[in-house]
This record gives C-alpha cells, sequence and structure tokens, in this order.
C-alpha cells in the first residue's frame, strides 16, 4: 500500500481514443482497440511500478452495446483474448483483477472466463485492477438502489439508516477507497456515466493523447498534476493547512 500522498492510491481511467488512432492510419476501428490492450498492458504495469494502489479501466460502457455489431463483437472477442493471454502474468505479478458491470449480459464464455480469473487472483496483495465492462454509473446506482429497496422491503433495514455509507456498500466497487485521480485520453472533457458516485472528490485530468499511444511519460504527467492538487473535501484551505 501507497504511503506517499502524492502518490494517488486509485487511478480511473477512461480509455478514449482507440477509434480516432486507427481511422488516422486508415486501419478499422478494430485494430486501434487492438493497440488500446497494449497500452493497458503498459499502464499496469507504470501504475503499480508507482506505487498505486487500485486501477479501474473502463473497457466498455453500458452505451456502448449500441456501437455496430461487428465492432460490439471484435471487442468481446479481443476481451477473450486478452484474459486468454494475460491473466497468467497478471498472476505472477501478483495483480487481483476483478470486473465490474452487469456481467450477466455477456456471453456465458467471456463470464465463465472472468470469474475464473477472479478466482484465481484473488488471495493476490498487489495492485488491485479493476476493468468496467458493460458498466455505466447510472446501472451502479440504480442497482445499489434496488439492493436497498429489497432489503427494506424484507424488513432487514430502516430507510433511515440508509446513508453514505450504506449506499456504497452495495457498488460496484463496494470495500474500494473512491478513485483519487481520473485521468481521461481523447481530447474529450466529460465523465461518460463512469463512476458517478465514486468520482465526487477525484481530481479530473484529461489529455489529447489516444488511447493507443498513452505511456509511461503522459501516465507520469497524471501524477504530476495530481502531486500539486490540493484536497479540500469541502474544507477551506487554512482548515487543510492547519491539519498538515
Ligand atoms: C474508446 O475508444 C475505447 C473503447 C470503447 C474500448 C476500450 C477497450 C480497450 C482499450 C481494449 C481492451 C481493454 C482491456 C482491459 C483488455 P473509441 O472507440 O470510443 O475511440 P474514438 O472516440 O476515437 O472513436
Amino acid at each position: 500500500m501507497t504511503s506517499n500522498p502524492n502518490i494517488p492510491k486509485h487511478v480511473a481511467v477512461i480509455m478514449d481514443g482507440n477509434g480516432r488512432w486507427a481511422r488516422k492510419r486508415g486501419l478499422p476501428r478494430h485494430m486501434g482497440h487492438r493497440s488500446g490492450v497494449s497500452a493497458v498492458r503498459n499502464i499496469v504495469e507504470v501504475a503499480a511500478k508507482r506505487g498505486v494502489d487500485y486501477l479501474t479501466l473502463f473497457a466498455f460502457s453500458s452505451e456502448n452495446w449500441n456501437r455496430p455489431r461487428e465492432e460490439v463483437s471484435k471487442l468481446m472477442g479481443l476481451f477473450v483474448e486478452a484474459l486468454q493471454r494475460e491473466v497468467d502474468e497478471l498472476h505472477r505479478n501478483n495483480v487481483r483483477l476483478e470486473f465490474i458491470g452487469a456481467r450477466q449480459q455477456l456471453q456465458a464464455k467471456l463470464c465463465d472466463m472472468i470469474s475464473a480469473a477472479e478466482r484465481q487472483t484473488h488471495a493476490n496483495n498487489g495492485l488491485r485492477l479493476q476493468v468496467a465492462v458493460a458498466y455505466g454509473g447510472r446501472w451502479d446506482i440504480v442497482q445499489a438502489a434496488q439492493s436497498l429497496a429489497k432489503q427494506v422491503a424484507a424488513g432487514e433495514l430502516q430507510p433511515g439508516a440508509i446513508d453514505d455509507a450504506a449506499f456504497s456498500n452495495e457498488l460496484a466497487l463496494k470495500g474500494v477507497p473512491d478513485p483519487d485521480l481520473l485521468i481521461r485520453t481523447g481530447g474529450e472533457q466529460r465523465i461518460s456515466n463512469f463512476l458517478l458516485w465514486n468520482l465526487a472528490y477525484a481530481e479530473l485530468w484529461f489529455c489529447d493523447t489516444l488511447w493507443p499511444d498513452f505511456g509511461e511519460q503522459q501516465f507520469d504527467n497524471a501524477l504530476e498534476f495530481y502531486a500539486q492538487r490540493e484536497r479540500r473535501y469541502g474544507h477551506t484551505a487554512e482548515q487543510v493547512e492547519a491539519a498538515s
């Protein structure tokens, strides 16, 4: 676990720009996603090296189901391929791999591979890598609300007992500290239905680099930006100074 306050404990990433990266080279979009997997491999390695404890990657959103059928199918194939190729290596590097999202929407084969990878790496205590697939921040909040409502209906929970902590505990990232830093590549400056609840106090860092070109240098630029932020959580600058 990192103890350096300049290094974010939890980094979340919206990996955008694969399609444009491919188009610029006259390649089909899925080739951009394929190069995106290499960038994922690099960033996992760099994040672990820099002492980040949690890395959460937005790989496929609830809305991405609306892309052309061929692209969705290529992406799903790529996830299967990446799991087949990378899980043993991640395991050797002590990475704990987890997936968040509506996994019942995925094909049975991919779903089974995800569960197997989670089981295999469960006891690892190095970097915790969370991959969001078929994930949406609104989906997450809705499923948490449904779970709490069921507990209330069953008489196991008083409505008044639903507080911040109780709600967080029903979200996909329960037990994981909120992201300290959100990185979005590809030039857009929006959250795009990623971790809507969890990003409440995250520092936001945007860059124009397309995801397949994102590497160690860009990651370090984001960390440098983070190290210069003063995180106040609603307090005044004077209060923060007095507490440090
Ligand atoms: C956004 O770029 C990227 C995606 C929808 C897919 C992200 C997937 C990967 C990086 C590969 C697989 C990841 C793992 C964890 C194995 P875009 O297609 O929206 O790009 P554009 O905005 O340029 O069109």
